[in-house]
């Protein structure tokens, strides 16, 4: 399964995926793209340094969010994009982009949706006080971190942290999430039953596979 995946800032969480890959600990996926909105982002760096191909579509060079959506959509048909990963991508994506991948696009959310979703999320849940942080794999749709959710990791706010520390600590789980649904999606173990999604094991998929 071919994967592209957008990002507009220092990719912490492409590398996660381009060491895991580099490991072998992808499964069926194959990391063949990442572009940006954001010309000379730390991600893109990344990327060249894995020797992944790369594309920038400037969000500010297009007048409508339909010309920018086309502009993506026909980066990722010509490297024949299967999945779809948002990794910190910091644009909404349209309906054409979303109807072109159906169940095929993920987005990592540093929340325990839906605690917390849009722009300034480690802000809002560290002000709010809460004791449990985490974060969020999730399919994308119409909304703004509103799709069916496929994983997610819990994280303690220790009394002592600032913002900074349980930013910190909410990303190792990231790191670890968003590879894993990646592999499970590669996998074909990711059963989506409406607003429900689960994720077998590799052992009860070959259960399941066993028992058609
Ligand atoms: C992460 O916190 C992710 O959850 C959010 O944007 C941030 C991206 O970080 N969507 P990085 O670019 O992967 O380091």
């Amino acid at each position: 399964m071919n994967v592209g995946v957008l990002c507009s800032g220092s990719g912490t969480n492409l590398q996660a995926l381009i060491d895991k890959a580099a490991k072998g600990e992808l499964g069926p996926a194959r990391l063949t793209v990442v572009g940006s909105n954001v010309p000379d982002c730390a991600a893109l760096a990344r990327a060249r340094a894995a020797a992944l191909p790369t594309f920038v579509i400037d969000h500010r060079d297009y007048k409508t969010r339909a010309t920018f959506d086309q502009a993506l959509l026909a980066a990722m048909r010509s490297h024949q994009v299967d999945l779809l990963v948002l990794a910190g991508f910091m644009r909404v994506l349209g309906d054409e982009v979303l109807a072109a991948f159906p169940q095929r696009v993920v987005n990592i959310h540093p929340t325990l949706l839906p605690a917390f979703p849009g722009v300034h999320a480690h802000k809002q849940t560290y002000d709010y006080g809460v004791k449990i942080a985490g974060c969020t794999v999730h399919f994308v749709d119409g909304g703004v971190d509103t799709g069916p959710i496929i994983a997610q990791a819990a994280v303690g706010v220790q009394d002592d942290d600032d913002e900074e520390a349980m930013r910190a600590r909410i990303l190792v789980e990231e790191h670890r999430l968003l590879p894993a649904v990646v592999r499970a999606i590669a996998e074909r173990r990711v059963i989506v039953e409406g607003r429900r999604v689960r994720v077998l094991t590799a052992k009860s998929s070959r259960e399941v596979i066993r028992s058609l």
